[in-house]
Protein backbone atom coordinates (compact mmCIF):
# COMPACT_ATOMS: atom_id res chain seq x y z
CA UNK A 1 0.00 0.00 0.00
CA UNK A 2 1.50 3.70 -0.92
CA UNK A 3 2.31 5.60 2.33
CA UNK A 4 0.08 8.87 2.43
CA UNK A 5 1.41 12.08 2.11
CA UNK A 6 4.69 13.51 3.56
CA UNK A 7 7.75 15.55 3.16
CA UNK A 8 10.50 13.79 3.74
CA UNK A 9 14.01 16.31 4.02
CA UNK A 10 17.13 14.68 3.83
CA UNK A 11 20.24 15.94 5.21
CA UNK A 12 23.34 15.17 3.95
CA UNK A 13 22.12 14.45 0.15
CA UNK A 14 25.54 15.17 -0.73
CA UNK A 15 27.66 12.36 1.31
CA UNK A 16 28.53 9.22 0.94
CA UNK A 17 25.51 7.26 3.05
CA UNK A 18 23.08 9.13 1.61
CA UNK A 19 24.26 8.38 -1.77
CA UNK A 20 25.61 4.69 -0.99
CA UNK A 21 22.16 3.88 0.97
CA UNK A 22 19.65 6.31 1.26
CA UNK A 23 18.70 7.56 -1.92
CA UNK A 24 19.21 4.10 -3.26
CA UNK A 25 16.26 2.90 -1.34
CA UNK A 26 14.02 5.47 -1.75
CA UNK A 27 14.55 5.82 -5.45
CA UNK A 28 13.79 1.92 -5.09
CA UNK A 29 10.75 2.29 -3.07
CA UNK A 30 9.55 5.10 -5.49
CA UNK A 31 10.01 2.93 -8.45
CA UNK A 32 7.53 0.07 -6.82
CA UNK A 33 4.74 3.24 -6.48
CA UNK A 34 5.02 2.99 -2.46
CA UNK A 35 5.02 7.22 -2.54
CA UNK A 36 1.82 8.71 -2.87
CA UNK A 37 1.84 11.49 -5.95
CA UNK A 38 1.33 13.94 -3.09
CA UNK A 39 4.59 12.93 -1.37
CA UNK A 40 7.58 15.47 -1.47
CA UNK A 41 11.35 14.81 -1.51
CA UNK A 42 13.74 17.57 -0.38
CA UNK A 43 17.73 17.16 -0.74
CA UNK A 44 19.03 19.54 1.63
CA UNK A 45 22.98 20.01 1.48
CA UNK A 46 25.49 22.98 1.51
CA UNK A 47 25.55 23.36 -2.15
CA UNK A 48 22.72 24.83 -4.42
CA UNK A 49 22.17 22.38 -6.62
CA UNK A 50 18.58 21.98 -8.93
CA UNK A 51 16.98 18.57 -8.64
CA UNK A 52 18.49 17.45 -11.96
CA UNK A 53 22.20 18.43 -10.69
CA UNK A 54 21.56 16.73 -7.36
CA UNK A 55 20.18 13.14 -9.51
CA UNK A 56 23.23 13.60 -11.50
CA UNK A 57 25.80 13.39 -8.74
CA UNK A 58 24.03 10.39 -7.45
CA UNK A 59 23.96 8.53 -10.73
CA UNK A 60 27.54 9.68 -11.15
CA UNK A 61 28.36 7.88 -7.69
CA UNK A 62 26.29 5.15 -8.31
CA UNK A 63 28.28 3.86 -11.73
CA UNK A 64 31.57 4.75 -9.74
CA UNK A 65 30.44 2.05 -7.33
CA UNK A 66 29.25 -0.07 -9.79
CA UNK A 67 25.26 -0.40 -8.61
CA UNK A 68 22.84 -0.02 -12.28
CA UNK A 69 20.27 -1.50 -10.34
CA UNK A 70 20.11 1.85 -8.36
CA UNK A 71 20.95 3.97 -11.35
CA UNK A 72 17.91 2.24 -12.94
CA UNK A 73 15.49 3.32 -10.50
CA UNK A 74 16.45 6.69 -9.48
CA UNK A 75 14.68 8.67 -11.81
CA UNK A 76 11.90 7.84 -10.42
CA UNK A 77 12.24 10.15 -7.91
CA UNK A 78 12.29 13.21 -10.20
CA UNK A 79 8.83 14.09 -9.65
CA UNK A 80 8.80 14.27 -5.78
CA UNK A 81 11.90 15.84 -5.51
CA UNK A 82 13.15 19.47 -4.66
CA UNK A 83 16.38 20.74 -3.44
CA UNK A 84 17.46 23.26 -0.64
CA UNK A 85 21.02 24.62 0.40
CA UNK A 86 20.97 25.27 3.57
CA UNK A 87 24.71 26.04 5.76
CA UNK A 88 24.01 23.74 9.36
CA UNK A 89 26.10 26.22 11.68
CA UNK A 90 25.01 29.48 10.07
CA UNK A 91 22.43 32.26 10.52
CA UNK A 92 21.09 31.86 7.10
CA UNK A 93 20.32 27.86 7.98
CA UNK A 94 16.75 27.94 9.41
CA UNK A 95 14.93 30.32 7.09
CA UNK A 96 16.85 28.31 4.03
CA UNK A 97 14.98 25.40 5.85
CA UNK A 98 11.71 26.92 6.14
CA UNK A 99 11.43 28.37 3.03
CA UNK A 100 11.75 24.85 1.70
CA UNK A 101 9.40 23.00 3.66
CA UNK A 102 6.34 25.79 3.52
CA UNK A 103 3.34 24.51 2.64
CA UNK A 104 4.54 20.56 2.45
CA UNK A 105 2.42 17.82 4.13
CA UNK A 106 2.68 16.43 6.94
CA UNK A 107 4.75 14.35 8.91
CA UNK A 108 8.02 16.18 7.95
CA UNK A 109 10.59 14.02 8.54
CA UNK A 110 14.20 15.24 9.51
CA UNK A 111 16.75 12.66 8.48
CA UNK A 112 20.32 13.49 9.59
CA UNK A 113 22.25 11.58 7.29
CA UNK A 114 25.34 13.91 8.87
CA UNK A 115 28.05 13.79 10.91
CA UNK A 116 26.97 13.67 14.44
CA UNK A 117 29.13 16.67 15.19
CA UNK A 118 26.37 18.40 13.31
CA UNK A 119 23.14 16.74 14.64
CA UNK A 120 23.02 20.35 17.34
CA UNK A 121 22.91 22.55 14.38
CA UNK A 122 20.06 21.02 12.79
CA UNK A 123 17.90 20.83 16.10
CA UNK A 124 18.70 24.18 16.10
CA UNK A 125 16.60 24.73 13.16
CA UNK A 126 13.71 23.09 13.60
CA UNK A 127 10.73 24.10 15.46
CA UNK A 128 9.62 22.76 18.94
CA UNK A 129 7.23 20.56 17.89
CA UNK A 130 5.84 17.37 20.07
CA UNK A 131 3.56 15.75 17.65
CA UNK A 132 4.84 12.59 15.44
CA UNK A 133 1.79 13.10 13.30
CA UNK A 134 3.96 16.68 12.73
CA UNK A 135 7.43 16.07 12.72
CA UNK A 136 10.11 12.95 12.97
CA UNK A 137 14.03 13.13 13.34
CA UNK A 138 15.67 10.69 12.04
CA UNK A 139 19.06 10.19 14.01
CA UNK A 140 22.19 8.13 11.93
CA UNK A 141 24.64 6.53 14.63
CA UNK A 142 27.22 6.90 15.76
CA UNK A 143 25.04 9.13 17.54
CA UNK A 144 28.01 11.28 19.21
CA UNK A 145 31.48 9.67 19.91
CA UNK A 146 31.19 8.80 23.69
CA UNK A 147 27.99 8.81 25.96
CA UNK A 148 28.97 12.45 27.01
CA UNK A 149 28.41 13.91 23.34
CA UNK A 150 25.55 11.56 22.57
CA UNK A 151 23.97 12.66 26.45
CA UNK A 152 24.26 15.92 25.08
CA UNK A 153 22.34 15.50 21.77
CA UNK A 154 19.77 13.96 23.16
CA UNK A 155 19.38 16.84 25.85
CA UNK A 156 18.87 18.65 22.50
CA UNK A 157 16.82 17.03 21.20
CA UNK A 158 14.30 16.36 24.36
CA UNK A 159 14.09 19.42 25.15
CA UNK A 160 11.65 20.05 21.56
CA UNK A 161 10.71 16.47 20.72
CA UNK A 162 9.17 13.65 22.01
CA UNK A 163 10.63 10.33 22.61
CA UNK A 164 8.06 8.87 19.98
CA UNK A 165 9.25 11.00 17.40
CA UNK A 166 12.99 10.03 17.67
CA UNK A 167 14.13 7.23 15.16
CA UNK A 168 17.61 6.49 16.28
CA UNK A 169 18.86 4.25 13.61
CA UNK A 170 21.08 1.15 13.31
CA UNK A 171 20.74 -0.29 10.13
CA UNK A 172 21.47 -4.39 11.55
CA UNK A 173 17.82 -3.82 12.38
CA UNK A 174 16.52 -3.69 9.36
CA UNK A 175 17.90 -6.72 7.83
CA UNK A 176 15.38 -9.64 7.36
CA UNK A 177 18.29 -12.07 9.01
CA UNK A 178 17.66 -10.04 11.75
CA UNK A 179 13.57 -10.28 11.60
CA UNK A 180 13.88 -13.98 11.34
CA UNK A 181 15.90 -14.37 14.11
CA UNK A 182 13.40 -12.50 16.70
CA UNK A 183 10.59 -14.78 14.50
CA UNK A 184 12.70 -17.98 15.25
CA UNK A 185 13.15 -17.43 18.88
CA UNK A 186 9.89 -15.88 19.28
CA UNK A 187 7.72 -17.76 16.47
CA UNK A 188 7.94 -20.91 17.66
CA UNK A 189 8.56 -23.26 20.93
CA UNK A 190 11.62 -25.55 20.09
CA UNK A 191 14.39 -23.21 20.27
CA UNK A 192 13.39 -21.04 22.98
CA UNK A 193 13.82 -23.56 25.93
CA UNK A 194 17.59 -24.49 24.76
CA UNK A 195 19.13 -20.91 24.67
CA UNK A 196 19.44 -20.90 28.60
CA UNK A 197 23.26 -21.53 30.34
CA UNK A 198 22.41 -25.24 30.98
CA UNK A 199 22.24 -25.86 27.32
CA UNK A 200 24.69 -23.83 25.54
CA UNK A 201 28.32 -23.91 25.68
CA UNK A 202 28.77 -20.23 23.89
CA UNK A 203 27.86 -17.82 21.45
CA UNK A 204 29.96 -16.20 18.82
CA UNK A 205 29.24 -13.20 16.84
CA UNK A 206 31.21 -12.24 13.60
CA UNK A 207 30.76 -9.27 11.63
CA UNK A 208 33.49 -9.45 8.92
CA UNK A 209 34.07 -7.36 6.43
CA UNK A 210 36.46 -7.71 3.15
CA UNK A 211 36.20 -3.86 2.66
CA UNK A 212 39.08 -1.47 4.26
CA UNK A 213 38.18 2.25 5.19
CA UNK A 214 37.95 3.12 1.91
CA UNK A 215 37.29 7.09 1.68
CA UNK A 216 36.01 7.26 5.18
CA UNK A 217 39.40 8.30 6.91
CA UNK A 218 38.46 11.47 7.95
CA UNK A 219 35.31 9.29 10.28
CA UNK A 220 37.09 6.16 11.01
CA UNK A 221 40.03 7.76 12.50
CA UNK A 222 37.94 9.31 15.32
CA UNK A 223 35.71 5.85 15.76
CA UNK A 224 37.68 2.41 14.96
CA UNK A 225 35.68 -0.81 15.48
CA UNK A 226 34.57 -0.40 18.91
CA UNK A 227 32.94 3.02 17.91
CA UNK A 228 31.54 2.03 14.56
CA UNK A 229 30.39 -1.47 14.84
CA UNK A 230 30.49 -2.63 18.36
CA UNK A 231 28.83 0.20 19.90
CA UNK A 232 25.54 0.09 17.48
CA UNK A 233 25.29 -3.21 15.46
CA UNK A 234 27.73 -6.22 17.65
CA UNK A 235 25.48 -4.96 20.69
CA UNK A 236 22.16 -5.09 19.12
CA UNK A 237 22.91 -8.55 17.65
CA UNK A 238 23.44 -10.25 21.34
CA UNK A 239 20.26 -7.94 22.77
CA UNK A 240 18.30 -9.79 20.64
CA UNK A 241 19.55 -13.14 20.94
CA UNK A 242 19.93 -12.62 24.80
CA UNK A 243 17.13 -10.78 25.57
CA UNK A 244 13.85 -12.63 27.37
CA UNK A 245 10.85 -12.90 25.14
CA UNK A 246 9.38 -9.44 25.30
CA UNK A 247 5.29 -8.99 26.36
CA UNK A 248 4.71 -7.95 22.76
CA UNK A 249 6.44 -7.04 19.64
CA UNK A 250 5.35 -3.50 20.14
CA UNK A 251 8.62 -0.94 20.26
CA UNK A 252 8.80 -0.20 24.32
CA UNK A 253 8.45 -3.94 25.11
CA UNK A 254 11.41 -5.15 22.80
CA UNK A 255 13.45 -2.35 23.74
CA UNK A 256 13.21 -2.98 27.61
CA UNK A 257 14.03 -6.59 27.53
CA UNK A 258 17.11 -5.45 24.86
CA UNK A 259 18.01 -2.63 27.40
CA UNK A 260 17.76 -5.49 30.50
CA UNK A 261 20.61 -7.69 28.50
CA UNK A 262 23.27 -4.18 27.69
CA UNK A 263 22.98 -3.42 31.55
CA UNK A 264 24.04 -6.73 32.74
CA UNK A 265 27.16 -7.23 30.34
CA UNK A 266 30.22 -8.43 31.82
CA UNK A 267 33.00 -5.48 30.62
CA UNK A 268 36.05 -7.45 29.01
CA UNK A 269 39.07 -7.22 31.03
CA UNK A 270 41.57 -6.02 29.60
CA UNK A 271 45.00 -7.20 31.64
CA UNK A 272 46.45 -10.58 32.71
CA UNK A 273 44.59 -12.53 30.74
CA UNK A 274 43.04 -10.08 28.48
CA UNK A 275 39.15 -10.71 27.27
CA UNK A 276 40.28 -8.03 24.83
CA UNK A 277 42.40 -7.68 21.52
CA UNK A 278 41.75 -4.91 19.17
CA UNK A 279 43.83 -5.02 16.03
CA UNK A 280 44.98 -2.94 12.80
CA UNK A 281 45.23 -4.36 9.23
CA UNK A 282 48.75 -4.06 7.50
CA UNK A 283 49.69 -5.14 4.05
CA UNK A 284 48.11 -8.16 2.89
CA UNK A 285 45.84 -9.92 -0.24
CA UNK A 286 42.30 -9.82 -0.50
CA UNK A 287 40.51 -11.96 -3.14
CA UNK A 288 44.26 -12.29 -4.60
CA UNK A 289 44.49 -8.40 -4.95
CA UNK A 290 47.12 -6.23 -3.22
CA UNK A 291 45.68 -3.87 -0.36
CA UNK A 292 47.41 -1.14 1.78
CA UNK A 293 47.66 -1.56 5.30
CA UNK A 294 45.88 0.79 7.36
CA UNK A 295 49.09 3.18 7.99
CA UNK A 296 49.21 3.90 4.06
CA UNK A 297 44.88 4.67 3.37
CA UNK A 298 44.66 8.22 2.24
CA UNK A 299 43.69 10.76 5.00
CA UNK A 300 45.32 8.20 7.86
CA UNK A 301 47.86 9.78 10.49
CA UNK A 302 51.01 8.29 10.28
CA UNK A 303 51.15 6.92 13.81
CA UNK A 304 47.19 5.92 13.98
CA UNK A 305 46.38 3.55 16.83
CA UNK A 306 42.47 3.46 15.65
CA UNK A 307 41.65 0.23 15.91
CA UNK A 308 40.28 -1.58 12.75
CA UNK A 309 39.37 -5.14 14.39
CA UNK A 310 38.08 -6.07 18.03
CA UNK A 311 37.68 -9.25 19.29
CA UNK A 312 35.94 -9.49 22.86
CA UNK A 313 34.21 -11.75 25.46
CA UNK A 314 31.38 -10.58 27.57
CA UNK A 315 28.86 -11.94 30.21
CA UNK A 316 25.00 -11.24 30.07
CA UNK A 317 24.94 -11.49 33.93
CA UNK A 318 21.51 -13.07 34.64
CA UNK A 319 19.74 -16.26 35.71
CA UNK A 320 19.28 -17.50 31.90
CA UNK A 321 23.12 -16.51 31.00
CA UNK A 322 25.19 -16.12 33.91
CA UNK A 323 28.71 -17.70 32.93
CA UNK A 324 27.98 -18.27 29.01
CA UNK A 325 30.69 -16.41 26.89
CA UNK A 326 29.22 -14.70 24.30
CA UNK A 327 32.47 -14.08 22.06
CA UNK A 328 32.11 -11.18 19.77
CA UNK A 329 34.67 -10.06 16.81
CA UNK A 330 34.20 -7.78 13.74
CA UNK A 331 37.10 -6.41 11.24
CA UNK A 332 37.68 -4.64 8.11
CA UNK A 333 40.18 -6.62 5.45
CA UNK A 334 38.93 -10.59 6.15
CA UNK A 335 39.21 -12.13 3.61
CA UNK A 336 35.58 -12.26 2.76
CA UNK A 337 32.44 -10.50 3.93
CA UNK A 338 30.08 -12.09 6.20
CA UNK A 339 27.64 -11.97 9.52
CA UNK A 340 26.74 -14.69 11.29
CA UNK A 341 25.52 -15.75 15.15
CA UNK A 342 26.66 -19.02 16.33
CA UNK A 343 24.71 -20.81 18.87
CA UNK A 344 26.66 -23.84 20.81
CA UNK A 345 24.86 -26.26 22.69
CA UNK A 346 26.93 -28.39 25.10
CA UNK A 347 28.19 -31.96 24.42
CA UNK A 348 25.78 -34.53 25.44
CA UNK A 349 26.17 -35.39 28.84
CA UNK A 350 27.35 -38.85 28.57
CA UNK A 351 29.25 -39.75 24.91
CA UNK A 352 28.23 -43.26 23.81
CA UNK A 353 28.98 -42.68 19.89
CA UNK A 354 33.03 -43.25 18.88
CA UNK A 355 34.28 -39.46 19.44
CA UNK A 356 33.44 -37.47 16.55
CA UNK A 357 36.64 -36.20 14.34
CA UNK A 358 37.21 -32.47 13.25
CA UNK A 359 37.34 -29.55 15.47
CA UNK A 360 33.60 -29.41 16.29
CA UNK A 361 31.32 -31.31 18.29
CA UNK A 362 27.66 -30.82 19.72
CA UNK A 363 25.11 -28.92 18.12
CA UNK A 364 25.36 -25.35 16.58
CA UNK A 365 22.16 -23.24 15.46
CA UNK A 366 24.00 -20.69 12.95
CA UNK A 367 21.80 -17.74 12.06
CA UNK A 368 23.72 -16.38 8.69
CA UNK A 369 23.26 -12.81 7.74
CA UNK A 370 25.19 -12.02 5.52
CA UNK A 371 25.86 -12.18 2.20
CA UNK A 372 23.27 -15.30 2.67
CA UNK A 373 20.07 -15.23 4.99
CA UNK A 374 19.92 -18.44 6.13
CA UNK A 375 19.41 -20.54 9.34
CA UNK A 376 21.61 -23.69 9.66
CA UNK A 377 21.02 -26.68 11.80
CA UNK A 378 24.33 -28.80 12.73
CA UNK A 379 23.20 -32.13 14.14
CA UNK A 380 25.15 -35.39 14.79
CA UNK A 381 24.09 -38.10 12.25
CA UNK A 382 24.89 -41.89 12.26
CA UNK A 383 27.04 -42.58 9.26
CA UNK A 384 26.30 -45.25 6.94
CA UNK A 385 27.82 -49.17 7.86
CA UNK A 386 28.55 -51.02 10.73
CA UNK A 387 30.55 -48.53 12.76
CA UNK A 388 29.26 -46.34 15.45
CA UNK A 389 30.27 -43.46 14.37
CA UNK A 390 29.07 -39.66 14.28
CA UNK A 391 29.33 -37.67 11.91
CA UNK A 392 28.09 -33.30 11.52
CA UNK A 393 25.04 -33.17 9.43
CA UNK A 394 23.38 -29.99 8.34
CA UNK A 395 19.88 -29.07 8.31
CA UNK A 396 19.72 -25.65 6.04
CA UNK A 397 16.88 -22.96 5.57
CA UNK A 398 17.58 -20.69 2.90
CA UNK A 399 14.94 -17.71 3.19
CA UNK A 400 15.46 -16.38 -0.20
CA UNK A 401 14.89 -20.10 -1.55
CA UNK A 402 11.54 -20.38 0.59
CA UNK A 403 9.92 -16.94 -0.63
CA UNK A 404 11.64 -16.51 -3.78
CA UNK A 405 11.05 -13.13 -3.77
CA UNK A 406 13.81 -10.40 -3.26
CA UNK A 407 14.40 -9.43 0.00
CA UNK A 408 14.10 -5.43 1.16
CA UNK A 409 17.31 -3.85 1.73
CA UNK A 410 17.64 -2.94 5.41
CA UNK A 411 17.41 1.01 4.66
CA UNK A 412 14.29 0.34 2.58
CA UNK A 413 12.66 -1.31 5.57
CA UNK A 414 13.91 1.22 7.81
CA UNK A 415 12.52 4.11 5.79
CA UNK A 416 8.95 2.50 5.84
CA UNK A 417 8.77 2.37 9.50
CA UNK A 418 9.71 5.98 9.78
CA UNK A 419 7.11 6.95 7.36
CA UNK A 420 4.61 5.13 8.95
CA UNK A 421 5.31 5.79 12.61
CA UNK A 422 6.58 2.21 13.54
CA UNK A 423 9.41 2.30 16.25
CA UNK A 424 9.95 -1.48 16.92
CA UNK A 425 13.54 -1.31 14.85
CA UNK A 426 14.90 1.77 15.93
CA UNK A 427 16.78 2.09 19.34
CA UNK A 428 15.62 4.07 22.45
CA UNK A 429 17.87 6.82 24.03
CA UNK A 430 18.74 4.37 27.08
CA UNK A 431 19.94 1.59 25.29
CA UNK A 432 21.95 3.81 23.50
CA UNK A 433 23.46 5.31 26.38
CA UNK A 434 23.93 1.95 27.86
CA UNK A 435 25.80 0.94 24.94
CA UNK A 436 28.20 3.86 24.81
CA UNK A 437 28.70 3.45 28.68
CA UNK A 438 29.89 -0.33 27.58
CA UNK A 439 32.41 1.02 24.93
CA UNK A 440 33.65 3.81 26.57
CA UNK A 441 34.61 1.83 29.62
CA UNK A 442 36.76 -0.28 27.25
CA UNK A 443 37.92 2.30 25.28
CA UNK A 444 38.51 4.22 28.75
CA UNK A 445 40.71 0.76 30.28
CA UNK A 446 42.73 -0.32 26.92
CA UNK A 447 43.73 3.72 26.98
CA UNK A 448 44.57 3.52 30.83
CA UNK A 449 47.25 0.01 30.00
CA UNK A 450 48.56 1.62 26.88
CA UNK A 451 47.01 -0.63 24.96
CA UNK A 452 46.90 -0.32 21.17
CA UNK A 453 45.98 -2.51 18.16
CA UNK A 454 48.08 -4.93 17.78
CA UNK A 455 48.99 -5.79 13.63
CA UNK A 456 47.52 -8.27 11.13
CA UNK A 457 48.20 -8.93 7.56
CA UNK A 458 44.91 -7.78 5.90
CA UNK A 459 42.98 -11.10 4.01
CA UNK A 460 43.54 -13.00 7.53
CA UNK A 461 40.98 -13.12 10.30
CA UNK A 462 42.77 -10.95 12.61
CA UNK A 463 45.37 -11.30 15.21
CA UNK A 464 46.23 -14.53 16.53
CA UNK A 465 45.65 -13.29 20.24
CA UNK A 466 42.00 -13.54 18.98
CA UNK A 467 42.13 -17.09 18.45
CA UNK A 468 43.80 -17.47 21.79
CA UNK A 469 41.44 -15.32 23.81
CA UNK A 470 38.78 -17.56 22.23
CA UNK A 471 40.63 -21.08 22.89
CA UNK A 472 40.12 -20.07 26.57
CA UNK A 473 37.02 -19.67 27.11
CA UNK A 474 37.18 -23.32 24.72
CA UNK A 475 35.74 -21.83 21.47
CA UNK A 476 37.07 -21.76 18.08
CA UNK A 477 36.08 -18.81 15.79
CA UNK A 478 33.92 -19.99 12.68
CA UNK A 479 35.75 -19.32 9.85
CA UNK A 480 35.58 -19.58 5.73
CA UNK A 481 33.81 -23.31 6.34
CA UNK A 482 35.21 -24.04 9.39
CA UNK A 483 33.33 -23.88 12.60
C1 LIG B 1 28.32 0.88 9.09
C2 LIG B 1 29.74 1.17 9.47
O1 LIG B 1 27.46 1.22 10.14
O2 LIG B 1 28.18 -0.49 8.80
C3 LIG B 1 30.68 0.75 8.35
O3 LIG B 1 29.89 2.56 9.70
C4 LIG B 1 30.43 -0.70 7.97
O4 LIG B 1 32.04 0.91 8.74
C5 LIG B 1 28.96 -0.94 7.71
O5 LIG B 1 31.17 -0.97 6.80
C6 LIG B 1 28.65 -2.42 7.51
O6 LIG B 1 27.32 -2.56 7.10
P1 LIG B 1 26.86 -3.79 6.20
O7 LIG B 1 25.38 -3.65 6.11
O8 LIG B 1 27.55 -3.65 4.90
O9 LIG B 1 27.30 -5.01 6.96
Amino acid sequence: NPVGEFTFVLHGAGGDLAKRKIIPALAQLASVGYFSPGARLIFAQREALSPAQALAEVDAFLARTGNDAARATLPALAPLLSTCSVRLGEATAKAALDAAIAQGPHPVVHYAALPSSRFKDLIACLPEERSAQRLRLVLEKPLGFNARESADIEAAAAAKFNEDQIFRIDHYLGKQAVQNLLALRLGNRIFEPLLTREHVASVQITVAEDLGVEDRAGFYEHAGALRDMVQSHMLQLLAIVAMEPPVSLEANSLRDEKLKVLRSLKVPQVLSTPEIITGQYADGYVKGQPVPGYLNEPGVQAHSCTETYVAFRTEVQTWRWAGVPFLLRTGKRMPRRFAEIVIQFRDVPKPLYEPVGGHWSGNQLVIHLQPDDKLELKLLAKTPGERLRLKPVSLDLDFFNTWRIPVRDAYERLITDILRGRLSLFLRRDEVQTQWEFVDRILSDLKQHGLGPVPYTSGTYGPSAATAMALRTGALWSEDGVS
